[in-house]
């Protein structure tokens, strides 16, 4: 019988207090098409999200611009009050124009609003880990960053994080603020983060890489990736999960879903153990992809 349980994969401590199990969530999924208002199948949202504590799943990843409000009003209903250890963490830092349209919006009032909005809907006294989605380039950075440090000097977040940053970005925001995790689009083929992803090791930053299931369709293209998920008995997006766990102990992936089955086949990559030469075999694969 497969094993279904994120603390197989290990922990990690956000800004070195909140603990989680390194195999988490990401609460994208949870809204209608172009992540624009309330999912197609609202009760199957609501029993994915049910189902994370019984996976030992305690670390959330939403956005206030996800429905917009969708992602966070359902998680403040079906999850709150939380599990002890929970984490949610969020974003803000977009608007919401339509499907798929997510303007930028880095100005300090509007990043204020959204932190003590999101306080509403996820029900919580302070947000555990708030991240900026975008830097604004129409905004000073100094504004953006100098928000931030506000908006932990009010208690209002504990930690917090960045979106779709390089290594300079990191080391200027540093300057206001210790930030304590960075979410960039990582995947076995998709490595153009790999140098962020070094860096957030190096300095105990949690690197929480978005869309990580893609494995690029490689086990219909590569035989020794097909041979390895078959000696583990694997899918190929449980396989690029393992290999993103094994690749860096700051990594917290967090595959979306808005079904139970999904989600249980997500959480059983946190038992695949790969070895130190699939690991290396995957690595190849994926950069060649
Ligand atoms: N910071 C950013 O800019 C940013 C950008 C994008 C996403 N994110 C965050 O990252 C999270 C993950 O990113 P993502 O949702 O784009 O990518 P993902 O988790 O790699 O993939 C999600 C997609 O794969 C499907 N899926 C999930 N599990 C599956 C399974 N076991 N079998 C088959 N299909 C499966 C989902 O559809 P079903 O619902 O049908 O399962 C969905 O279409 C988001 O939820 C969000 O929290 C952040």
């Amino acid at each position: 019988m497969t094993t279904l349980d994120a603390a197989l994969s290990g922990t990690f401590s956000i800004g070195g207090d909140l603990t989680v199990n390194r195999l988490g969530f990401g609460a994208m999924r949870i809204t209608g098409k172009g992540i624009w208002g309330p999912p197609e199948d609202p009760e199957a949202a609501k029993a994915t999200l049910r189902r994370l504590p019984e996976l030992n799943v305690d670390f959330v990843d939403t956005a206030e611009s996800y429905g917009p409000y969708v992602s966070e009003d359902l998680i403040g209903e079906v999850l709150a009050p939380y599990a002890k250890g929970t984490i949610i963490a969020t974003k803000s830092g977009l608007t919401r124009t339509g499907p798929d349209e997510w303007p930028q919006l880095g100005r300090p009032e509007f990043l204020r609003q959204g932190a003590i909005q999101s306080l509403r809907r996820l029900k919580v006294e302070v947000l555990d880990l708030w991240q900026l989605h975008r830097i604004d380039a129409k905004v000073p950075r100094a504004d953006q960053f100098g928000a931030i440090a506000q908006l932990q000097k009010d208690g209002i977040i504990r930690h917090a994080g960045l979106s779709e940053v390089s290594v300079d970005d990191i080391k200027e925001a540093g300057k206001y603020f210790k930030v304590t995790t960075v979410q960039n689009m990582y995947n076995l083929v998709s490595r153009k983060a790999e140098d962020v992803l070094d860096y957030c090791e190096a300095n105990g930053i949690g690197f929480i890489p978005w869309r990580p299931i893609d494995g690029g369709n490689l086990e219909s293209t590569s035989t020794e990736f097909k041979a390895i998920m078959d000696k583990h008995e694997a899918s190929a997006s449980q396989l690029a999960l393992a290999w993103m766990l094994k690749r860096s102990p700051v990594m917290l992936p967090i595959p979306g879903t808005g079904k139970v089955k999904h989600l249980e086949e997500n959480i059983a990559a946190a038992a695949i153990k790969l070895s130190d030469d699939e690991f290396k075999t995957l690595d190849r694969i994926g950069r060649q992809a």
